[in-house]
């Protein structure tokens, strides 16, 4: 059976080599006599599992020694009202930049529970841009910075994060680990596995120990970061099976040449999209050129009624998911590390074609 060109936004491909060995340990790993999935969290071929998968999260991004790595769950969603849970002291503010559908979802459920103030606000601008750090005004109080590094519904994407004095916190669910990253530049950074990471069921987070100790002792254990950081995050039953995922992903990542070697891979499979639509006049690229995502490529067909057709005719060559969200309408084609350059290939040939019989 052939595989699709899955253009999903989330969740997403995953690297054909990965389900591959998933497939081949699924009913005995390691001579066990069962799957991963199966086995308690606490033994010794679980924890080999988990160990490797953090050292890889690690390795790949060079993460300096004060930071941890952890693993939770409740999505990127949950860590919206986490993050003021934890950092945000009784009577402090918090700063956010609301660039998209995603900044402008993590601001309504912070204000719940504490002081925000939007420093900057692109989030219902067409053509979709990134605020320019040069126009932000920082709180001198502020107890962090919010942003969201990649806006998978808008397709833009921040190249260069602002400088900081309060910790620097990001939304990196739709393009962690697609680029090199200088970690030392943030306070705590967040991503649902399900884009770049494993299947759906845990959020990555990486966070500088100090400001874990900020969370008020009345905060439930459970939603406390220091609590994953004392103990793994292990305290309760972890979904397993994606941190092997992970784990696998990250090992197919370091194959790749690590951050460095997929950077390349994605900026040539995305340039080759953004070429084809500047190339032509039929279709119509909805964000910035400079902000331009190198995860979710999204654009316009003259009418909606030939981006229905487009949809529905390139699904029926196998490539699917292309529909725009619900929210925005159009096209958009998710690239993320783990799609592969043959279906951005097909992708461009078959936009050409189209355009030839619609345009
Ligand atoms: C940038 C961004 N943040 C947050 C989320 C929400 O993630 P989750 O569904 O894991 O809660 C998404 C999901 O698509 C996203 O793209």
């Amino acid at each position: 059976m052939a595989r699709s060109y899955n253009f999903s936004a989330g969740p997403s491909i995953l690297p054909e080599d990965v389900l591959k060995i998933a497939q081949a340990e699924l009913l005995d790993y390691k001579g066990t006599g069962m799957s991963i999935m199966e086995m308690s969290h606490r033994g010794k071929e679980y924890t080999a599992v988990h160990e490797e998968a953090i050292a890889n999260i690690k390795s790949l991004l060079k993460i300096p020694d004060n930071y941890s790595v952890l693993f939770m769950t409740g999505g990127a969603t949950s860590q919206f009202s986490l993050i003021p849970m934890n950092l945000m002291g009784a009577g402090q503010s918090a700063d956010y930049i609301n660039a998209g559908s995603w900044g402008a979802a993590a601001v309504k459920d912070a204000k719940k529970l504490g002081k925000i103030n939007v420093i900057a606000d692109t989030s219902k601008e067409i053509p979709t841009r990134m605020p320019k750090n040069s126009d932000l005004k920082f709180n001198e109080d502020a107890a962090y910075v919010h942003i969201t590094s990649n806006e998978t519904i808008a397709g833009t994407q921040l190249k260069d994060f602002p400088k900081t004095k309060a910790p620097l916190i990001a939304d990196m669910s739709s393009d962690i680990l697609s680029r090199p990253l200088d970690v030392s530049q943030f306070g705590l950074i967040y991503a649902g596995a399900q884009k770049n990471l494993a299947p759906a069921g845990i959020t990555l987070v990486i966070i500088r120990n100090d400001l874990a100790e900020r969370a008020p002792a009345t905060l439930p254990d459970l939603f406390q970061y220091r609590t994953f950081i004392a103990e793994s995050s292990l305290k309760n039953t972890i979904p397993t099976f994606p941190v092997y995922m992970l784990m696998l992903v990250t090992r197919w990542l370091m194959a790749k040449g690590g951050l460095e070697g997929i950077q390349k891979i994605n900026e040539a499979k995305a340039a080759k999209l953004y070429a084809a639509l500047d190339a032509s006049s039929f279709y119509k690229g909805t964000a910035v050129v400079e902000d331009r995502s190198l995860m979710n490529v999204t654009f316009r067909l003259p009418t909606e009624e030939l981006e229905e057709t487009f949809i529905k005719a390139a699904s029926k060559l196998g490539m699917t998911s292309l529909k725009g969200h619900r929210s925005v309408g159009g096209i958009r084609a998710s690239i993320y590390n783990a799609f592969p350059p043959e279906g951005v290939d097909a992708l461009v040939a078959f936009m050409k074609e189209f355009e030839a019989k619609n345009g």
